[in-house]
């Protein structure tokens, strides 16, 4: 999954992958001094295009760095660059980074261009019976910054944090910030207990996620409780379901945490309901009715 297709958009032009270049100078290469959005893409429909776009801009504020376009001209440069590369279910990955500038220094210069790029990813559309059979993950303790909602490209701590995963032979990770549940290492984390939705409020501990308003969504509008509070670690442990959501990985329900079986082990009743509207969503989006 994840492959980026051939033609890629930087700084004004549609290129094949090989011959976009980028400075050694840039800035998101120095510094990870860039923000970025992965906006998933069912039969030409942008899944809740106005919300990334919305939390892009807020990460370039947040960044002071000015949103080089308004959102009709990045809709048509996302068009654009899915003419150019055909498929179905696919997502757009889109970076800002603030440039390169002659010197090395940490100090913010306006006078130099942003580095505007996108490309498409391949996404392999979910099997469902290999969802369902859910992930394992540890709980690893969360040392990133204060600053995690925004979605910076500055990726390492999540990459050291997805290692430990690795190296615990498991999935994923779920990050524990003070005792208390933030986020996993690319998603964010929900549990149902008592047949309650239960996942943390956004604010700078996490990156408030497109697909956690969706599935918020989703389980008011059929009338599934919903409470938008701190979950302490404890609570995670004793949690009848957890599941994972991103742009990528859609709705993942956690079976094993820590070697220990989560609930009774399988894909929870709530997860089916919700996966099964959330998948309905996607169907109504590809046909145009959404
Ligand atoms: N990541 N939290 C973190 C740290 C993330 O990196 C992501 C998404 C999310 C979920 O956000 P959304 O539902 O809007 O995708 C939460 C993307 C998919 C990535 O980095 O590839």
């Amino acid at each position: 999954m994840n492959n980026a297709a051939n033609t890629v958009y930087l700084n004004g032009a549609y290129v094949p992958v090989e011959e976009a270049t980028i400075s050694v100078m840039d800035r998101g290469f120095l510094f990870g001094d860039g923000v970025y959005e992965v906006i998933p893409v069912f039969g030409n429909k942008l899944l809740r295009a106005e919300g990334h776009l919305e939390r892009l801009h807020n990460s370039l504020g947040r960044i002071s760095l000015q949103n080089p376009h308004s959102n009709d001209e990045w809709m048509n440069l996302f068009t654009s660059l899915l003419e150019k590369n055909a498929g179905e279910d696919r997502a757009i990955y889109v970076q800002i980074s603030r440039g390169a500038y002659p010197g090395r220094d940490l100090g913010i210069k306006t006078e130099y261009p942003p580095t505007i790029f996108a490309m498409v990813l391949h996404v392999t559309p979910p099997d469902i019976d290999v969802v369902s059979a859910g992930i394992a993950v540890v709980t690893v303790d969360d040392f990133r910054w204060g600053a995690c909602d925004i979605k910076s490209t500055s990726l390492v701590a999540n990459v050291m944090l997805k290692q430990q995963a690795a190296d615990a032979g498991v999935d994923d990770a779920i990050l524990i910030k003070n005792s208390m549940l933030s986020e996993g290492t690319a998603s964010n984390v929900f549990i149902v207990k008592g047949g309650v939705l239960i996942t943390p409020p956004t604010g700078h501990k996490l990156l408030s996620g497109i697909t956690r308003d969706l599935v918020i969504e989703i389980a008011k509008n059929n009338a599934i409780l919903v409470e938008e509070r701190e979950i302490k670690e404890a609570e995670l442990l004793d949690a009848d379901e957890i599941w994972m959501t991103s742009s990528t990985r859609e709705i993942a329900p956690v079976i094993r945490l820590n070697g220990e079986l989560v609930g009774s082990g399988k894909a929870g009743e709530v997860w089916k309901r919700v996966v099964d509207l959330y998948y309905e969503n996607k169907q109504r989006l590809r046909n145009g009715s959404a």
